[in-house]
């Protein structure tokens, strides 16, 4: 360094000024600080203060009123509570791996004799009006495909169809596997690609609703289906689409 520029007067000068700036650095934080606050900034994050608020409010009260002591009482309830618990059925078809244990058991699943449920009473027996309302919410799904009216669309016509008005157990079947294959109505053949899939998370109630209300609107008259006659077809559920050769000739 320059031997002349070594004075104490300089260097008293410099270390200020370096005190100074950094000083003025700090102010300029402390400014943006000061304006970029966290405000809410959306009106979700103002929306969200007092949802934390709430949270905070909840887990408050939930710890203040859990006694550790109650959280070790229902250990062992709550342990012998699952070892007691049984394994459940699987209900939805989708849930089955294809090619499984269980896929293979449904798919030998003996077929369930369905002589007395086809041998239907007469059409005369008055419906539940309830049942039809039931059966048209429940045919909103149906519509899409068979139209409003029954008059068919992307799937064949359910108006005066012979298999609507025919044998219980091959509706039940169509509605929990679904179709595919092709099918005959009213003497013109259908047979849409893909065909019809299986609609079978309805309930028992929702399935013969929607059945007893195809059979009975549209123009169609026949004897209602029962839930009971669905239950006794659940163990379709599963098997793959039926074909036209599977069912009862209408
Ligand atoms: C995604 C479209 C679709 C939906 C939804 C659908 N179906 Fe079908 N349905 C079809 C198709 C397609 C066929 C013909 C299958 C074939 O070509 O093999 C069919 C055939 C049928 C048949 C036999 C043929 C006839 O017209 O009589 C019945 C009965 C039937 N469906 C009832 C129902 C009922 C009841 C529902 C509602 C619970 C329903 N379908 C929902 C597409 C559908």
């Amino acid at each position: 360094m320059d031997p002349s520029r070594d004075n104490p007067f300089l260097r008293f000068a410099t270390y200020w000024w370096g005190l100074g700036t950094l000083l003025i650095f700090a102010v300029l934080v402390a400014v943006v600080w000061l304006f970029n606050r966290s405000e809410p900034t959306s009106l979700e994050d103002a929306a969200a203060v007092p949802r934390y608020e709430t949270r905070k409010k909840i887990e408050a009260a939930q710890v203040a009123s859990l006694s550790q002591e109650e959280i070790q009482k229902a250990i062992p309830a709550a342990a012998a509570a699952l070892l007691a618990s049984k394994p459940v059925a699987i209900e939805k078809p989708e849930q089955i791996v294809p090619g499984s244990a269980t896929a293979k058991k449904i798919a030998e699943a003996p077929a369930v004799d369905t002589t007395a449920m086809d041998a239907a009473p007469a059409a005369d027996e008055p419906i539940d009006p309830a049942v039809m309302e039931l059966g048209k919410a429940s045919y909103m799904i149906c519509s899409a495909c068979h139209g409003m009216e029954g008059q068919g669309g992307i799937g064949p016509p359910l108006a005066g169809s012979e298999w609507v008005a025919g044998p219980i157990s091959n509706l039940i079947k169509i509605q929990l596997r679904g179709l595919v294959g092709g099918i005959t109505v009213k003497g013109v053949e259908y047979n849409i690609p893909g065909g019809m899939a299986a609609l079978a998370y309805q309930t028992d109630d929702q399935v013969a609703a929607v059945l007893t209300y195809v059979r009975n609107s549209f123009g169609n008259k026949a004897s209602a289906v029962k839930p009971d006659q669905v239950a006794a077809l659940r163990s379709e559920v599963g098997k793959p689409q039926v074909k036209r050769e599977e069912l009862v000739k209408p």
